[in-house]
């Protein structure tokens, strides 16, 4: 990209957001994970420029930074911004943009700073540990150093026959991935909101049935090849 066609995308991004207000949305979220754009400039896998956008961490986050800066800009401070973000990318299961906590939260800090109220942090799993030595998941972490509002994310409610090559056994799954460990973490204000996907097309009724604590009568989940993707 251009430092033209860098400009004109970050003004599209504030052009979008002050239309999403205009038309009476509550807030926005951008998308800064999985290797689409935002997170291509954030990402040393994909990021090859020698210019202010590319080499350091600060560099690579610049492109970011200007999308929120720009739609803070013309959204006033009340209209929540939410940023999605993730380690892992389309091209990289394994990937990380930030190695440790304390690159994460420098990472953060200056979304923060550049006016995110709300960070999405985007996980394939949501019990997965993100950093040695702690249970926290990402979110966790990003709830640790910010204090800030965040959503978890991450297979909830697929615990049977779709991820079942990922434990031991069936206990283990259930006592990972099962819905007692999601609110027990959500109990312990580990992070604040918790979007579910896959469950909830496999069963419209999914969230009224675990709230009434009939997990027993969830539709089984059809077998597909979904779970090649994620
Ligand atoms: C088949 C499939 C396709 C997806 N496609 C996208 C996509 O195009 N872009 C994206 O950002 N996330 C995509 N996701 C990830 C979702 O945004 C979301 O993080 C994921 O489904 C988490 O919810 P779940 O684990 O409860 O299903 C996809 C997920 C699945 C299962």
């Amino acid at each position: 990209m251009t430092k033209q066609d860098i400009k004109d995308v970050v003004k599209a991004f504030a052009d979008a957001a002050a239309d999403a207000q205009a038309i009476g949305f509550d807030g926005v979220e951008v998308h800064g994970a999985h290797g689409y754009l935002i997170d291509q400039f954030f990402w040393e896998g994909t990021n090859d420029r020698d210019d202010e956008y590319g080499g350091s961490m600060a560099n690579r986050q610049r492109f970011g930074i200007e999308i929120i800066e720009a739609i803070r800009d013309r959204v006033g401070p009340d209209f929540p911004v939410m940023l999605r973000f993730s380690q892992w990318k389309m091209q990289d299961y394994d990937a990380k943009l930030c190695h440790t906590p304390d690159e994460l939260e420098a990472w953060l800090n200056r979304f923060v700073e550049a006016g995110v109220d709300i960070f999405h942090a985007s996980t394939r799993r949501f019990w997965v540990p993100e950093f040695e030595g702690s249970d926290l998941n990402l979110a966790g972490w990003v709830k640790k150093l910010t204090g800030i509002p965040t959503v978890s994310v991450g297979s909830v409610g697929l615990t049977d026959d779709f991820i079942s090559g990922t434990f031991a056994s069936k206990q283990e799954a259930v006592e990972q991935a099962g819905i007692d460990n999601l609110v027990e973490r959500m109990t312990n204000r580990e992070f604040d909101l918790i979007a579910v996907g896959r469950a909830l097309l496999q069963d419209p009724e999914w969230l009224i049935k675990v709230k009434e604590n009939r997990l027993d009568e969830v539709a089984p989940f059809a077998k597909a090849s979904l779970k090649e993707l994620y």
